[in-house]
């Protein structure tokens, strides 16, 4: 079949392949393919086991899949011959040298600049989908304008705002799609071939169009935003537990507020995920490198808020199971940074489970999705932890159990049977509130929730 465009996506992760194989969807006559320099990924991409677990993904990859959809290691040769170039590589926090800690790397984002400009034979669009610091595009176009080749590069800013378990749907319905262009001929030119491509199946009123800083900064500004409220509801909930005040029922009063809405205003053991402490940090060292400290002051706050979340969550662990847990087993129910994901990038549990083992518990996880990525996070520390997929040979002698992933599957479990098989006296923390914690209080279980008043058996 004769292509109207083709497409290429640099980087073939958690964000490159959801969002081309909705566009290969949606936009049949574009040709899309996405490559990567690891050649495993790839592999998994073109074979039935696809590489991460994403609710209705692997049917849009199968209907588009060898048709105008094509995952490949040949980077060179996908440059050539591209109309169209996502960037949708990862830009993790830098660990090293200036910045370390806070700033983004990119040296990832940089090579890819680096690979265009040698391949590039005729004039590109280069999208950045990738999350990255304001003015970014800035450096992309110095570095493609070096070439002495006269081919030209048009950088904008398409931000993704896709949340892992629900990619598929964000994708087909997002509350808006975000893109930034200079406002020159040729950027207004590029921005309207992405406004025409995302209009296949978007309304024309949901797609932004901004200048190209406004847009690369609302996505740090939006991760920031969504973070700020999980950490100013955690921070309430450490509150409640000190005033018999319920988490949940200041959620749903604060919540019916239009001006504040209901959304993300869940109390947990703390955010997690690839990104939001990733792109809040960025925020700051951004901030800072513009002398605004202030302004960077009050965003750490929201990752320091969580760290206390997630502190806060082990020290109880130990403190009401009588202040020691060495020996003890502790069943860990999820391990994925939140449910319908195998994702556990920056999840809670892996601080929870790094403090049980420091005070010698004995951890045995359980995940329906993640159980791999698990034992990769605790390489090397894991030899008084066991992996096991069934949560009932989880709890099966355990003095505790800690709910961390909010996965449907353990509101249904039977929890009598899983009392009776645990030591007692059995505790239930549970770090997503998603229990019936009365109904485990009357089984036997002592039951300390999140920003909730524990129901315990203890005089
Ligand atoms: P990821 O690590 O899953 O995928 C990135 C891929 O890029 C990897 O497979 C890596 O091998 C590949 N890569 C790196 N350098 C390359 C190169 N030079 N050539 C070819 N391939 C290369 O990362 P991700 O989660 O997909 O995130 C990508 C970007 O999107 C990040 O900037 C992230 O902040 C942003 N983002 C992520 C999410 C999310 O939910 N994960 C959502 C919105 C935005
Ligand atoms: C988040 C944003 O929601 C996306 O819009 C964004 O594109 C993405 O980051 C990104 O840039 O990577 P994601 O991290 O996949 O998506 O998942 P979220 O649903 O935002 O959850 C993040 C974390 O917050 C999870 O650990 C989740 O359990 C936690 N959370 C969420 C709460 O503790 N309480 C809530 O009320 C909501």
């Amino acid at each position: 079949m004769e292509f109207k465009k083709s497409i290429l996506c640099i980087g073939a992760g958690y964000v490159g392949g959801p969002t081309m194989a909705v566009i290969a969807l949606k936009c049949p006559e574009y040709r899309i393919e996405i490559v990567d320099i690891n050649a495993e990924r790839i592999r998994q991409w073109n074979s039935e086991d696809i590489p991460i677990f994403e609710p209705d993904l692997y049917e849009i990859i199968k209907e588009t899949r060898g048709k105008n959809l094509f995952f490949s290691t040949e980077i060179e040769k996908g440059i050539k011959n591209a109309d169209i170039i996502f960037v949708s590589v990862n830009t993790p926090t830098k660990t090293f040298g200036e910045g370390a800690g806070m700033a983004s790397d990119l040296q990832y984002w940089e090579k890819t600049a680096h690979e265009i400009i040698a391949n590039s034979e005729s004039d590109k669009i280069i999208v950045e989908k990738s999350t990255l610091p304001v003015r970014t595009a800035e450096a992309m176009e110095r570095i493609l304008k070096a070439n002495s080749r006269g081919i030209k590069f048009e950088v904008i800013s398409n931000p993704e705002f896709l949340a892992e378990g629900s990619a598929v749907k964000d994708l087909l319905e997002p509350d808006r799609v975000l893109i930034g262009a200079h406002k020159t001929p040729e950027g207004q030119r590029a921005e309207q071939e992405l406004v025409d491509l995302y209009a296949h199946w978007i309304p024309r009123d949901k797609i932004i169009t901004t200048n190209l800083w406004s847009s690369e900064l609302s996505k740090l500004v939006a991760n920031a935003f969504l973070a700020q409220r999980i950490s100013s509801i955690n921070a309430v909930s450490a509150l409640c537990e000190k005033t018999d005040a319920d988490i949940a029922e200041i959620s749903y009063a604060v919540g019916s507020d239009s001006r504040i809405g209901p959304k993300f205003l869940n109390a947990s053991v703390g955010f997690g995920g690839s990104c939001f402490k990733k792109d809040i940090l960025n925020l700051v060292y951004i901030a800072k490198s513009y002398g605004l400290t202030e302004v960077a002051d009050y965003w750490e706050i929201v990752v320091k808020m969580n760290e206390y979340q997630k502190q806060r969550f082990v020290q109880q662990i130990v403190k009401e199971m009588f202040n020691t847990v060495a020996e003890k087993k502790i069943a860990l129910f999820g391990f994925a940074f939140k449910a319908n994901t195998g994702d556990s990038r920056e999840s809670p549990a892996i601080y929870v489970t790094r403090k049980l083992l420091e005070e010698r518990a004995n951890v045995s996880i359980t995940d329906p999705k993640a159980l791999d990525n698990a034992r990769q996070d605790l390489k090397g520390i894991d030899s008084r932890v066991t992996y096991e997929p069934d949560p009932y040979k989880a709890a099966e002698g355990a003095y505790a159990i800690a709910i961390l992933t909010e996965w449907e599957q353990y509101k249904t479990l039977d929890f009598e049977r899983i009392f009776r098989s645990m030591r007692q006296p059995a505790f239930i923390f549970d770090g997503r509130n998603i229990l019936d914690h009365k109904k485990l209080y009357e089984i036997g279980f002592n039951v300390y929730p999140i920003g909730k008043t524990p129901f315990t058996h203890f005089d």
